[in-house]
Parts: structure tokens; sequence; C-alpha cells
């Protein structure tokens, strides 16, 4: 049994579950939205409809859908009162919205390191990283685990901060039985394309807050207020309303997504499970307190010297082997050009000649960066020996990590 990058027969030959998933019941409900006229959000009921759905599911009043999962945090930062210059504290190793959205707010981010073992926000770093001019937290549910709510909400009540629970990742995730997203002030998620619960595009903000959710209603909708004139404006705000072709697909991505949810939460256990047994293999950590994991991301963390294989190399191996993944991001959000040369436009932060990200030091996400591998989620769709196939893979190329080694050696030779 070769190795498929060295000419022998892959893995898998067959491809794995596409996404997005749809079928007659998008289109019917697509047809009748168009039909209807009623394009925009104020018209319809798709959206309406959705946003009640969506915020009953996570056990909230409230829910406000917006264009995308970056306005939403943007947005729910501006509903918290975050002032110029105030400091939000956001992990380091998230995409680049969750802190982008901290400057287009005109705020502080400052990066507090991930755990290595749930490569979520760590508590202590967010300890450590609090100062007089901090007001909000933005934990990452990243790549579906809940991030460590209990001690994230503890010191924010001791320090009064607002928490925005960037949720992006994080669709039918739960923490000790209770949704991601309901557990913070304000609970944000995207329905990007790649993400669990899709229309292409689209972002919702969900919230047992009552003022929260009407400053997200307004700022959403142009600074409008429930009984003002149609031509009022009560704040700086801009129209970031979803359209309702994009509530009709939500609604019937909504009714799939709790079967996908098992699917993926059963298959991802089972992965996990058959991969922890390899050396230098270390799935996501799962903490007793995630009672649902949605697995955006299959995401592990691969130790060269363990496993006896350079990360990139077995990115290649395994994408021969028929496994389709990736490394995830190639740098922590501090070494990004954006935050080492402070390219914020006109926003504040920049004005700040003591704010240097140059010298922020988050060791744990700058060795994910270095050691990540992610497996989209639609690769844990389909029946279990998908899984076992994507594990066989792995066991493969461990068994013939010598070669792989030696050629990785030759091949960097070579280049030199
Ligand atoms: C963690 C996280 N936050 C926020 C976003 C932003 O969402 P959107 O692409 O809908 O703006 C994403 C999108 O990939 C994300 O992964």
């Amino acid at each position: 049994m070769t190795l498929a990058l060295f000419g022998g027969a892959p893995v898998r030959t067959r491809p794995f579950p596409t996404w997005p998933i749809f079928g007659d019941e998008e289109e019917q409900r697509l047809l009748l939205a168009l039909r209807s006229r009623q394009w925009g959000r104020l018209q319809g009921s798709e959206v309406a409809a959705f946003e009640q759905r969506f915020a009953s599911m996570h056990g909230c009043r409230h829910g406000i859908a917006v264009a995308n999962g970056t306005v939403s945090l943007r947005i729910a930062l501006l509903a918290a009162g975050i002032r110029a210059d105030d400091e939000v504290i956001v992990p380091p190793y998230t995409f680049v919205s969750t802190a982008s959205a901290v400057v287009e707010a005109n705020a502080v981010p400052v990066f507090a390191d991930v755990e290595l073992e749930t490569f979520n926000l760590s508590a202590a770093a967010v300890s450590r990283a609090v100062t007089p001019r901090t007001r909000a937290v933005v934990p990452v549910h990243f790549a579906g685990l809940p991030a460590d709510m209990d001690a994230i909400m503890t010191i924010a009540a001791e320090r009064n901060l607002i928490v925005i629970e960037d949720a992006a990742h994080a669709h039918g995730a739960s923490y000790q039985g209770r949704p991601a997203g309901s557990l913070g002030h304000m609970g944000s998620f995207s329905f990007q394309s790649s993400k669990n619960l899709t229309a292409g595009e689209g972002g919702i903000i969900v919230s047992n807050d009552e003022a929260l959710a009407e400053r997200c209603r307004s700022i959403h909708n142009c600074g409008r207020v429930p009984d003002g004139l149609w031509y009022e404006h009560h704040e700086i705000s801009g129209n970031y309303r979803l359209g309702e072709l994009q509530g009709a697909v939500l609604n019937c991505q909504l009714d799939r997504l709790a079967a996908q949810t098992r699917t993926r939460e059963e298959n991802g256990r089972h992965l996990a499970r058959r991969l922890a047994a390899l050396p230098g293999l270390h799935p996501q950590g799962r903490p007793d307190t995630c009672t649902r994991h949605a697995y955006h991301l299959f995401m592990l963390r691969l130790d060269p010297d363990a496993f006896g294989v350079p990360r990139d190399s077995v990115l290649r191996a395994l994408d021969a082997e028929g496994i389709p993944c990736s490394g995830g991001y190639g740098f922590s959000l501090p070494d990004q050009p954006l935050f080492r040369n402070k390219a914020f436009g006109p926003y504040l932060a920049s004005a700040s000649p003591a704010l240097d990200y140059r010298a922020v030091r988050c060791p744990n996400s700058d060795l994910l960066c270095r050691q990540a591998i992610w497996l989209e989620h639609s690769l844990l769709l389909g029946p279990q020996s998908d899984a076992d196939d994507i594990a066989d893979a792995f066991e493969k190329i461990h068994a013939h990590r010598a070669a792989l080694r030696d050629a990785a050696r030759e091949s960097s030779g070579a280049a030199r």
C-alpha cells in the first residue's frame, strides 16, 4: 500500500457530500417569495419568520437578521455603547472579522491568547488583558466548540463588561445544555456560504436584552425607531437588513439543521476518537461543558515531532489520498499586515502611538497556525464510513511516515 502521493491507490476516490444542500423545499419557497414581489425585509414575512424561529431556538426573545456576520458583530458593539478608544478583548486565532469589526466600531482590539487544548479564547488570558479601558469581550466558539463561557461571564460580571459571542461557527452547538449564542449579552451568527446554516450571505444577532435588541434593530435599519416617521433617523447607522429571498432559503435550511448537526456530531466524535489514538495528533479538546459540538470544522493539531512528518507534507499526502483539507490560518491576527501596520483608515485605533501589534505575543495561536489541520464540516455529513476513510488516510500516512519525511527532506534540500 504505497502512499497516493507516490503513485499508490488513494484511500478514497468517491467525493464527500457537497455543500450547500438544497431540495424542492428551497426551490418552492424561493419561488413563492419571488412571486410575492415582496423582496425587501420591511415588506415580506420570510425574514421576520426566520428571526423569530432562530431566536426562539436559542431561547432568546429577539433576533435581528442582517447582511452578514461581520456587520452583526459591529452592530452588536455599537449597540453595547462602545465608544472611540474603548478596548475589546478578542482571540488571535479567528477570522479577521472578529477583530476588524472592533476597529470598525472605532474601538481597539486587544488580543488574548487561545487555549492549546480547545483552540478557544483562554479565560485566564482574558483576565490578564483586562484594563480600565476594557468594555467588552468577544469569545469565538471556534470550529463549533463553545468557549469557556462560565469563566468568561464571571470575569465580565466582575469588571462590568459586555460579552458578545461570535457564534459564526456554532449553529446548533450547546454549552451545558444551553445554545451557543444565548450565553452572553448578545450572540452573533454568520450565514455566509461555508457556514453550517447558509443563504450565501447573511447574519443575525440574538439577545434576551430588550434594550440591546432595540438598539440593534434601529442600527440595522438606518437609525429608525419603532414609532418614528419613515425619514426620521436617530443615530449613525445604515441599511444592514437581510433580503426576503435569503430569508426564504434560511427558513428551509433551518428545517435541515438539527438532523445535520446530529450527523456531524456523531461522525465528529467517532473521528476524534480514532485520530486521538495516533501519536502526535491532537483533535480539538472537548470539555464536559460542551453538550453539542457544531463541527463547523473538524480541527486538530499535528505535532510534527511526535507524528514523524511535517504538517505541510501531511496536508499534501491527505489531499492525494482523497481527503480535502487545509492548514487554516497562516497568521495569528496580530501578525496580519492589517494589524502590524495599523492600516485602520480613519478609525481611531490607528492614532495611538503606544499601540503596537508587533509586540503582541500569542504563542498558542502561533503554534496552531503552524500545526493545525482543518477538515470542512461537509466531510462529516455522510455515513460513518466517511469518517473511517479519513482516519484510515491518517493511519496510512503515519505508517509511511519515514518515506514521507525523507521526501520532505529531499525536496527542502533540493530547494536550497
Ligand atoms: C469566526 C468568524 N466570525 C465572523 C465571521 C464573519 O462572517 P461573514 O463572512 O458573514 O461576514 C466569520 C466568517 O467566516 C467567522 O469565521
